[in-house]
């Protein structure tokens, strides 16, 4: 199955603080919602999963907008935006703020599933985007 236990977690402490504390803090609350191991590989996967759109009928996936080489920039797909890498290792500001990590997780989720991300999937997925 290639999971791993959720912790420890001293894995992602490299030389970026700021990231280490928010996604420490966010694994912290996955754990407390029985989350106990996760998957860079299921993240990858869900990452790159296209959904029906339910009006369109058109695939997307959460790599619609950010793109699958999460070290170059992404487009939005409705609006034509830019929107920057999501690899934290050529964009440093990535996943250092817990309230930006949820608000984006919650929304985008929504817009792209149809639903929520459960506590497992955000792990799963915020394993495998920053280690990019
Ligand atoms: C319709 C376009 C779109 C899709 C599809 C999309 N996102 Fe995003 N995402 C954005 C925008 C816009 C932002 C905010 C701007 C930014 O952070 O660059 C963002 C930001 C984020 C952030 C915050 C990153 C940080 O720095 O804290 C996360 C996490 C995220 N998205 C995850 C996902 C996941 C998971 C999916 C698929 C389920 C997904 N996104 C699909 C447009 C999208």
């Amino acid at each position: 199955m290639n999971k791993k236990r959720l912790i420890p977690l001293i894995f992602l402490i490299g030389s970026n603080a700021a990231m280490a504390n928010a996604v420490n803090d966010m694994f912290e609350e996955y754990k407390q919602s029985g989350v106990s191991t996760y998957s860079e590989q299921s993240g990858k996967a869900l990452w790159n999963k296209e959904f029906k759109n339910k009006k369109t009928g058109k695939p997307q996936s959460c790599a619609s907008c950010h793109g699958s080489n999460l070290k170059q920039a992404g487009k939005h797909v409705r609006t034509g935006k830019p929107i920057e890498p999501m690899a934290p290792s050529v964009n440093s500001t990535r996943y250092t703020d817990v309230k930006k990590i949820k608000k984006w997780f919650k929304r985008n989720c929504k817009w792209t599933i149809g639903r929520e991300c459960s506590a497992q999937e955000q792990a799963d997925i915020l394993t495998y985007l920053v280690k990019q």
